[in-house]
């Protein structure tokens, strides 16, 4: 595809393809974290920003649900600015695990290297090796970029992070097995805690659809005209995605839907299209992967209407 259809028929196809999905059934709110388990699962919304800042939306446009696992994003873009890809590459890896979002297993097979920045290991690993003095700088960074890749009000939701910061035994476990092997460079429990602070901020649909089409558009975010990434940082972010977005799903998304994408237990899901687009969905039940399924459904159905597979 080369340009775009018209404002109209992009609300209208944004209005149909929520209307086809918004109430499908299956998938199950995440349970292991109290304060989603306890999540509306009826809300769902859909939402395109263009890579010139125009703005095509549906559904529960206001609702503020937590980042979660997107957050792994923006913390990647950060650290791509702090220490370039190459080190990246180096320290954490660009590989997929093939294995669920929080495996221990996938950390003892490889020597204890996370892989990837998007899964749990990688994500805190990431945290860890961002040019930071101490905890609260380290996070007041992280807040920072969440809310420059959105131009959105991104704020810490106490209520999530109060129910993360006291159920993340998991999370500890794996910061502790990368600090014995060298791979996490500050306290561990710094990293795991930043990292689940960063899981617990509020976004709308929009703003996720916002940082989707600021790394199509270069590292440029199209609202506040800030560049936020270096472009040439954007490239590696999104190869990045395209291996481990999705978790052990992310294959299967490229395969049917081939753009690099990114959920989160919260029920967002986002994904970019170079040069053209950012699209982002959210509705809480999810699949055994941790996707949303309807917000799966919802992006798979743009990608498909307007030919947008990078592969195709
Ligand atoms: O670390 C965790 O388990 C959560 N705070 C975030 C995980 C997540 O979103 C994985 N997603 N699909």
């Amino acid at each position: 595809m080369s340009q775009l259809p018209s404002a109209k028929a992009l609300q209208h196809l944004v209005d149909e393809t929520f209307q086809q999905f918004h109430g499908l059934p299956g998938g199950e709110n995440a349970s292991y974290i109290p304060y989603l388990a306890s999540v509306p699962d009826e809300l769902a919304a859909l939402v395109i920003v263009t890579a010139n800042g125009d703005v095509y939306q549906a559904g529960d446009i206001e609702y503020r649900f937590a980042i979660e696992s997107i957050s792994k994003v923006a913390t990647l873009a950060l650290l791509m600015e702090d220490v370039g890809p190459e080190m990246v590459r180096e320290k954490i890896g660009a590989e997929p695990t093939g294995l669920p979002f929080n495996s221990v297993l996938a950390l003892c097979e490889h020597h204890d290297k996370p892989l990837s920045p998007l899964v749990n290991a990688g994500a805190m690993a990431s945290v860890s090796l961002l040019k930071a003095d101490s905890a609260e700088q380290r996070w007041q960074r992280i807040l920072d970029v969440q809310r420059r890749l959105t131009a959105g009000n991104v704020t810490l939701s106490d209520e999530i992070n109060e129910s993360e910061q006291t159920t993340n035994f998991h999370n500890r476990g794996i910061a502790w097995l990368l600090y014995a092997a060298g791979n996490c460079f500050c306290d561990p429990m710094e990293a795991c805690e930043v990292y689940t602070r960063q899981c617990s901020t509020l976004v709308t649909c929009k703003d996720l659809a916002v940082m989707s089409a600021t790394l199509a558009n270069h590292g440029k975010n199209p609202i506040s005209g800030e560049q936020v990434v270096t472009p040439e940082n954007v490239a590696p972010i999104l190869a990045e995605m395209t291996m481990e977005g999705l978790y052990d799903y992310s294959g299967d998304w490229a395969f049917e839907v081939g753009l690099p994408g990114k959920s989160g237990v919260g029920g967002g899901l986002l994904a970019v299209v170079p040069g053209k687009m950012g699209i982002a969905a959210f509705s809480p039940p999810l699949d055994e992967s941790g996707n949303s399924v309807r917000a799966q459904r919802m992006i798979a159905q743009v990608a498909k209407s307007l030919n947008l597979n990078l592969y195709g």
